[in-house]
Formats: C-alpha cells, structure tokens, sequence
C-alpha cells in the first residue's frame, strides 16, 4: 500500500492518523514517548500488531538521552505508561517486554550506544511484521478458493500493523496469487474501522470491496454470498478463544449457522499461552460518546446509560483455523497453538 501506518525517521515517529481515514491523510510526527502513548490511546494508530511497533519505537524515543545509569528505572517508567494506554492487544505487551530485553542486554553501553541498539529493535520488530504478515498471508491463501468472497470484520489490514496485514494479508496473498477475489467489510460500530480502513486501504489496492452494516451479516451468509470469514485478533488465548473487535463473536455464531468457515488470521505475537482461555482476557471498554455522538453530534438523549466494551471473545469452538506465519493451526487449538509457538 502506498500509505505508511507507521515508519522510524529522523530520530521521530511517523504514523497516519487513522481518526480522519478516509476523509483526510494527515501524518502526524511524535518525538516522544509520551506522544506516542497519547497517539495509541486516542487511536492515530490502532490494530494490534501497529500498536505493538508503535510501543517499541515510543520505547526506543524513551530512553534517548537517558545515563545508563538511569536506563533501567527510565524504562520501567516508560514501559508502564505505554502499556496503560490499552489493555486487549497482547501484541502491545509484548513488544515492549521485547524492548526491555534488548536493555537489560546492554546495559554497560554508553547513552548514545544504547539508544542505538533500542532503536535497532524496534526497527526489527517494525521490519518482522511486514515480514510475518506476507508468510500468514502465504499460509492463508492455502484455505482460498477462486472466485472467493471473504468476509471481514474491523481492519486487520495494512493500517493495523506494519502493513500488508493480517486478515486483509491473506485477502492479498489470494489476489497476488491470480485468484478472483472480493471482500465483503462489516462497517464495524462504533468506530467504523470497516467502513473507514478496510474499505479505504481495498479501494486503494483495487480490490473489490462491499461494505454491509454489521446487522446485515446474516443476511449476506443466509444468501450464500460468502465463501469464508477471516478476521484478526487482539490476543488468541491458549485454547483458542479469540479476542477480536467487538462483533467478531456474532459474526462466528452465523458463520457457523450457515456452515460458512470462520478463519482467523494471528500472528505468533497476538497468541498468549500465558491466557489459558478468553475469561482471563481484559477487555477494553472505551467512551461513552462513541455510541451517543455520530461525526461529533448528540444522537442519544441526555444521560443515558451507555455499554462500551471493544472487544470480545469468540469461544475457540467456532474457530475453523487460526493462520500463523508458522502454519495454521487447528482444534485442538491448546497443542497445535503451542506447537506453532515452540517450532523455531
Ligand atoms: O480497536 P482497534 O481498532 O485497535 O481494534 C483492532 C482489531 O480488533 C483488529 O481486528 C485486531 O487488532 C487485529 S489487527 C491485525
């Protein structure tokens, strides 16, 4: 895609802000970590696999300028707000327990030595994504037929980690490959990732898109419209259950109804096996004006009682098969997750 989500220059953090898609494309720059912990937070950048490379460069902005001898409690402090920003992704954690390996590792390295080598990984986790993301996409095509319509759901795209993507890496793959494909987007309520990202980044790579509000799933499956469902996820637990954008539950109860395959697309990243099943998954609940304001207008009346939570968690037995960079995994998910995580 022609659009970078994120990128490393000049010592700063670049990133698209995702908020304005597609009405505008505005790249704002961050030169500190505490910008970039707002920019996660206030979603400039959002999907799980972006806002774990977002974290390590924020790491890596950090501890520049930091004496060795404070490096360590500069991290802790770092690491801590960075990982308060949200609490679903996994990927976000896990980066940043990344980064502080890499300090731990060099912590007789003078200030300038050792932001070089922060600054170094964070690049590697940067680079390892778009690397992860077209071997899943690889794996993936393997369970596309042609023609095929997929159905998605929030933005597992190039726009959700450090390009190509997830869900939208195996849409790509299939076309790639010369098969005839079109995608079918849930406009993802409230925030409209759907609507906004995964039809934005489609039509910029030509690839059909149909975007259906999210209630009319069913309908689009009861008409056999659908060839299979693929979606992401924030963090896959060691049993399978799957924590994705709120709605991806409903959406495997009608695949499975309609005998539709439900995929979902994880990087070894998003897949927590210290998580023994999804009730240990936090899930994030966000403003109440996402739901009573629309475009910044009033669309609920005055006080009244909002429900927010942006995730949930599909129950590992709706889950057909789960793509990895390493292979796709299938039930049951608690050894062939873990076999997929300890194959080096
Ligand atoms: O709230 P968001 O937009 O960060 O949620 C993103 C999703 O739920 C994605 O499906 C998930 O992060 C996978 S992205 C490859």
């Amino acid at each position: 895609m022609a659009v970078k989500t994120i990128e490393w220059r000049d010592n700063s953090v670049r990133m698209i802000d995702q908020r304005l898609l597609p009405a505008r494309e505005v790249v704002r720059t961050y030169r500190d970590y505490k910008g970039v912990a707002e920019a996660i937070r206030t979603m400039v950048i959002r999907g799980a696999p972006a806002i774990g490379v977002a974290a390590a460069m924020g790491v890596a902005l950090g501890i520049r300028n930091t004496a060795h001898a404070q490096a360590s409690a500069r991290f802790a402090m770092v690491a801590k707000a960075l990982k308060a920003t949200r609490p679903t992704a996994v990927n976000l954690a896990w980066a940043i327990d990344r980064m502080g390996r890499v300090l731990e590792a060099n912590l007789e390295l003078d200030a300038g030595e050792l932001f070089r080598a922060m600054r170094a990984e964070a690049i590697a986790i940067y680079e390892e994504d778009l690397a992860v993301n077209r071997s899943l996409g690889k794996f993936g095509n393997e369970l596309v037929g042609d023609p095929a319509t997929i159905l998605t759901h929030c933005n597992a795209g190039a726009l959700a980690t450090a390009g190509y993507g997830t869900a939208l890496g195996v849409v790509r793959a299939a076309r790639d490959s010369g098969k005839n494909i079109q995608v079918y987007a849930d406009e993802t309520r409230p925030f409209l990732q759907g609507s906004r990202l995964t039809a934005w980044e489609l039509r910029k790579d030509r690839i059909p898109v149909t975007i259906i509000a999210d209630s009319m799933a069913a309908t689009v499956l009861s008409q056999k419209k659908i060839d299979c469902v693929v979606v992401g996820t924030d963090r896959t637990a060691a049993n399978g259950d799957v924590a994705n954008k709120i709605g991806t539950y409903p959406l495997a109860v009608m695949a499975r109804r309609h005998g539709v395959p439900f995929y979902v697309a994880a990087p070894l990243s998003s897949i927590d096996l210290n998580c023994p099943n999804g009730a240990a998954i936090p899930i994030e609940e966000r403003a109440a004006s996402e739901l009573t304001e629309f475009g910044g207008k009033r669309i609920a009346p005055a006080g009244v009682l909002t429900y927010n939570p942006a995730f949930d968690v599909t129950p590992a037995e709706l889950v057909t098969a789960i793509i990895t960079e390493r292979g796709i995994a299938y039930p049951p998910y608690t050894k062939s997750l873990r076999a997929l995580k300890e194959k080096s």
